[in-house]
């Protein structure tokens, strides 16, 4: 929409992470300069405090009031806005209503959601929709899945420029990672884990590897690292990463999206490194078993009731600023090509990776879709955020973000 007022519109500026992207927005664009944007939520007075908060240029930023139930409302944010940046989570409870007004007015859309589930039922309900209108609706934003779908993507140009051939199989392990959990983030993990423990058929989608591929041509078996396992490659202890189901989604439907370039075959897994020798099989069983209580405590009600009261972050809480500049993380990707040809290349990032690196990946994204990426080389659709925004993006994240795109050997 070229009329628009504004380029971007952060709906969820009061969020923890929006907060902080519109901190980073601050200092990247300024209140009123080049890019037109504007904060949303469904408070004014909260609004009124972000924007007290963003320093003297951040009193200029203009305030939308919209609920996220209120379907008119919303629409009246997206007749203003290019692109509409959404923290609301979780997405699964609150975020329905905002993405099909965006597909049906062709606002272009990007949020940072890992619920898979959700990701399939907006794409069933919403893709021939945008399609027709042109919105282009980008999911999985931030740490999930920026950094792999990317990283993957990377790596793919990287083989194909080396070995003119892709890889047929890349393992992704987090060598190192430093960072906290939010309150909203812990609050969409634990309302995926309860819909799940009474719904069957959802668990069963969970653990579809192909779950957001909708074309049926991809059928390898997927590795998965539950548990604690000695990786040949690096002779390192690898234990589960808990992102994983999400990321490999978002990779396998950016494949799918892009006609296969990766092969129908393509393997694709994500885990922890946790150390070599017995100091790192230990770190590995004892990960894998906390991760695994942490999962049976969160699906039964008495014990998710303690853990969501007493032991974890409420809405609006997370890591300090001290912890988000101290964060960081070092993302590993180790490919195979059909020949035999190796490649190692890695995703870092400062800052830690769900807050202080994602308010910046997801400003980049929005801002990408704003200004990059026009709509005759990417129209309306559910896309991933390697099939809209891939190179203009790593060339953004890597100028202003934090992060780096690089091969190792
Ligand atoms: N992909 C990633 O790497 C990543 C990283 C971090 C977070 N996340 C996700 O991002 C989301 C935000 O996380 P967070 O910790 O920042 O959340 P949070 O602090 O709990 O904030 C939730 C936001 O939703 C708003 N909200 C709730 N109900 C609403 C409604 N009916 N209408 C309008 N706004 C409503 C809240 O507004 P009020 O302030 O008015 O209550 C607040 O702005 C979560 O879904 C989380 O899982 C993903």
């Amino acid at each position: 929409m070229s009329n628009s007022s504004y380029d971007i519109v952060v709906f969820g500026a009061t969020s923890f992470v929006g907060q902080i992207l519109v901190d980073y927005l601050c200092r990247r664009h300024g209140a009123s300069g080049d890019l037109k944007w504007a904060i949303a939520g469904r408070s004014k007075s909260k609004l009124e405090s972000v924007r007290e908060s963003s320093g003297p240029d951040g009193k200029e930023i203009p305030l939308i009031v919209a609920d996220a139930n209120d379907e008119a409302a919303l629409r009246q944010m997206c007749d203003q806005a290019r692109v509409v940046i959404s923290t609301v989570g979780p997405y699964a409870l609150y975020g329905s209503t905002l993405v099909r007004v965006c597909a049906e007015t062709g606002t272009d859309y990007v949020d940072l959601t890992g619920e898979s589930q959700w990701i399939r039922r907006m794409i069933e309900a919403h893709e021939a929709t945008a399609q027709e209108s042109g919105a282009r609706i980008v999911h999985c934003c931030g740490f999930d899945s920026i950094p792999s779908d990317l990283g993957v993507y990377f790596h793919q140009k990287m083989a194909m420029e080396k070995f003119g051939e892709p890889a047929t199989e890349i393992r992704m392990q987090v060598a190192r990672i430093k960072g906290g959990a939010s309150g909203g983030t812990v609050a969409s993990m634990m309302n995926i884990v309860k819909e799940a423990s009474s719904n069957p058929s959802l668990r069963k989608e969970l653990a579809n590897p192909y779950s957001l591929v909708r074309d049926g041509k991809a059928s390898a078996r997927q590795r998965n690292v539950k548990g604690p396992e000695l990786d040949p490659e690096t002779n390192a202890w690898l234990g589960p990463f808990i992102m994983a189901a999400i990321n490999t989604r978002i990779v396998h439907r950016s494949n799918a999206l892009s006609g296969y370039p990766y092969g129908t075959e393509f393997l694709y897994d994500e885990s922890m490194r946790m150390g070599r020798g017995l100091k790192g099989r230990a770190r590995a069983t004892m990960f894998a078993g906390s991760l695994g209580g942490f999962m049976v405590g969160a699906a039964l009600p008495p014990t998710r009731w303690v853990l969501e009261s007493f032991l974890l972050p409420k809405p609006g809480e997370g890591p300090s600023p001290e912890e988000q500049k101290n964060g960081m993380f070092d993302l590993r990707f180790y490919g195979t090509t059909a020949g035999g040809n190796k490649l190692v290349t890695k995703v870092t990032g400062d800052r830690d990776p769900g807050y202080g690196s994602t308010a910046k990946m997801l400003g980049e994204a929005g801002v990408c879709l704003a200004q990059d990426i026009n709509k005759t080389d990417v129209g309306g659709g559910m896309w991933t955020p390697a099939t809209a925004l891939a190179d203009p993006l790593i060339a953004r994240l890597t100028a202003h973000a934090g992060l780096s795109f690089e091969v190792v050997s």
